[in-house]
């Protein structure tokens, strides 16, 4: 009976630790695929749309086919388990994407189909020039609404 009693406490302790080893993976996750994007933007494509770096196909479609994996990403990439996960760093996922799910599932499809327009769009410098800032756009729009950055 004692024996039986300790079996369950332990099996509940370690399904408790199991969840929450689940929901820093799921959060660590969502940072990692938001910092590819950052850097891709940052320091891969803005460089070269300012002509700081020369134009680099293969760089370019390395980069749009990581925005393009994101947007794959974005419709779960923020499970209900991960409401209220520690947040390291400046920013956190606004409750409004639970709360709104259909404004945030907007968001998402709205940025999916700029990456898909810019990957068939952007051949040289030009149509990158062209079609950076719509990229950026969808950016700043989703985390306008669904980002909160610790004031
Ligand atoms: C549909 C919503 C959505 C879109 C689109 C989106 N983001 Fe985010 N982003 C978030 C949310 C929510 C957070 C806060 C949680 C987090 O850090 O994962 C965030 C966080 C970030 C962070 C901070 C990460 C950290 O931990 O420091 C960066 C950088 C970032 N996004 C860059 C981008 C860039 C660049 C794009 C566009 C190419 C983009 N995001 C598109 C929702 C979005």
């Amino acid at each position: 009976m004692m024996m039986r009693t300790v079996v369950v406490v332990a099996g509940t302790l370690l399904l408790g630790i199991g969840a929450g080893v689940a929901q820093q993976d799921a959060v660590k996750v969502a940072q990692d695929t938001m910092k590819a994007n950052g850097r891709n933007m940052g320091t891969v494509l803005s460089p070269m749309v300012k002509g700081e770096k020369p134009y680099d196909q293969a760089a370019v479609d390395a980069a749009l086919n990581q925005l393009d994996d994101t947007a794959k990403k974005l419709p779960t990439l923020f499970p209900a388990s991960v409401k209220d996960a520690k947040w390291e760093g400046d920013f956190s996922p606004s409750p409004k994407i639970w709360e709104d799910k259909a404004g945030y599932d907007a968001k998402v499809a709205s940025f999916a189909k700029v990456v898909t327009e810019a990957k068939a769009k952007i051949k040289d410098l030009d149509s990158l020039k062209a079609n950076f800032p719509g990229i950026g756009k969808e950016c700043s729009a989703c985390h306008e609404t669904y980002r909160l950055k610790k004031g």
